[in-house]
């Protein structure tokens, strides 16, 4: 795409023309009609939509959220109405509006984001090399796994797109740096930082390669370059080495870039090989003396994968020969499935913990995942000690639960099950006996007074670490079991 030019006089320009127009959450909720609802971000939506669009509010909307087009953008009178003709005049020289025949056109689309305005390039199926995407399901993925604490650590993000997830957590005290190998990214990134007046660090360049040498940081996050073995390069979704190489080095070399409580949290595609599997993969990456919490979100067969890419890329043309061409590829690097999900990594000494897929996760993914490590951590510990003495509860939202289930047309039941509500949704079908120890885990109790009369201190033992190693247990630190 062409260069973007902009100046530094646009970002306090254009937020004042939205203040003026209302072009805010509640804003938009009201034109469009959609007070409770998500507002929506796509052409889709215009033709339903258009007939509401009127004034220098309904103007905005059709620049920059239905983008407009033919008769229906705006003509160049109503967009100067709604902008001010020198903002417009920027906005056109910058290359973020165009003017055609009279009517102004957004290549870009501009939406309100956590209070905030975002600039990125629109969604869409056709896009160029240096296309800059939109926050996206896989976005909010990382979103979901920030840690509890932001407010004064020192966050990096790699990769940042146009800046959206660097801007949500600078907005809760995080201090950012945030690079990205597509200056184009960054323009936009630096464009939305002063939109919203926050402050983000911006870096141009390859992974750690732009980093000031010895700089540590409380949490490094990336939306990875999520699709491999492509035969084309989009930089937003192409890592640009074979295979997981990428990801695979991101984790291998992260090490020398955490601070002493700081973790590495990431969305990623990982292959299994014919030689080895994908979660020994990936844990064979883990730094020396670092733990690692893997998730798989999805899972797909290489032919499986390939088809939902190309469909997904809406390149249609040559559809055999670009299927070929890119399975095999990934067959000619021993791949048999590819997986997508997310990883934390961080200073530690417990291994991969490894957690096949969920109903769903939600925004407190990331503490969930750091009390679990905590408490596998601490379990550890205890075994060091006597184990028979660790205090155990369930983590915190923790449903307990028993039904009758019919099978094969005869009743088989009971069913009992735990059921995590809190950062990842999951059912797991446990033993009666397991669930009354479960039951009786309050803290207080050790593990041997809570499993008498129910299991042999052996058995409660394993039950409990492979709970434990599952995120269904909390394991007291010594200093809250005392207290
Ligand atoms: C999947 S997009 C994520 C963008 C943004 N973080 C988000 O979630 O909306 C991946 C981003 O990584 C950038 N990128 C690709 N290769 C990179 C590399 N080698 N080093 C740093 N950034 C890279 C892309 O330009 C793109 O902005």
């Amino acid at each position: 795409m062409p260069p973007l030019a902009i100046h530094s006089h646009i970002a306090p320009a254009l937020a004042a023309a939205a203040r003026r127009v209302g072009y805010d959450e509640a804003g938009l909720a009201r034109l469009l009609g959609l007070e409770g609802e998500p507002v929506p971000v796509s052409r889709l939506t215009a033709p339903s939509l258009t007939p509401r669009c009127t004034g220098g509010l309904g103007t905005w909307v059709r620049l920059f959220l239905l983008r407009s087009t033919g008769r229906t953008a705006p003509t160049a009178r109503e967009a100067e109405r709604a902008l001010g003709g020198s903002l417009l005049a920027e906005l056109v020289a910058a290359g973020l509006l165009e003017r055609r025949a009279g009517r102004i056109t957004s290549p870009v689309q501009l939406v309100v984001d956590d209070g905030g305005l975002l600039m990125s390039d629109p969604g869409g199926v056709r896009c160029a090399s240096d296309h800059v995407m939109a926050l996206g399901p896989s976005s909010l993925d990382v979103w979901a796994l920030t840690p509890a604490e932001v407010a004064g650590r020192r966050f990096l993000e790699l990769g940042t797109g146009s800046g959206g997830l660097a801007l949500r957590w600078a907005r809760r005290g995080a201090r950012l740096t945030a690079t990205d190998v597509n200056p184009r990214a960054l323009a936009l990134a630096g464009l939305n930082a002063a939109l919203s007046g926050l402050t983000l660090e911006l870096v141009e360049g390859d992974r750690f390669a732009p980093l000031v040498p010895g700089e540590r940081y409380d949490g490094i996050f990336m939306n990875a370059p999520f699709v491999i073995g492509a035969p084309h390069r989009l930089l937003f979704r192409d890592p640009g080495e074979p295979g997981d190489d990428f990801v695979a080095s991101l984790v291998r070399g992260v090490g020398q870039h955490l601070s002493a409580s700081g973790s590495l949290r990431i969305a990623l595609a990982w292959l299994d090989l014919v030689e080895a599997e994908g979660a020994s993969r990936v844990a064979s990456w883990l730094p020396d003396g670092h733990e690692g919490w893997l998730h798989v979100r999805r899972s797909h067969s290489v032919d499986r994968y390939v088809e939902s890419w190309l469909a997904e890329s809406g390149e249609r043309g040559a559809y055999a020969a670009r299927c070929r061409a890119w399975t095999g590829t990934l067959r000619s690097l021993g791949a048999t499935r590819v997986h997508t999900g997310l990883l934390v990594v961080r200073p530690g000494g417990g291994g991969l913990t490894m957690v096949p897929s969920a109903e769903g996760i939600d925004a407190s993914l990331g503490a969930v995942v750091d009390r679990w490590l905590d408490a596998k951590a601490q379990w550890t510990h205890h075994a060091h000690h006597d184990v028979r003495h660790a205090r155990v509860s369930p983590v915190e939202g923790l449903r307990i639960s028993q039904g009758w289930c019919a099978a094969a047309g005869a009743w088989d039941g009971p069913e009992t099950v735990l059921e995590t509500t809190r950062g990842l949704s999951r059912r797991l079908q446990v033993d009666a006996r397991v669930m009354a120890v479960v039951s009786r885990l309050d803290g207080r109790r050790t593990v041997v007074e809570a499993a008498e009369g129910v299991l042999s201190p052996e058995d409660a033992m394993t039950q409990v670490a492979a709970l434990v190693e599952a995120g269904l247990l909390d394991v007291s630190t010594r200093e809250e079991a005392v207290g």
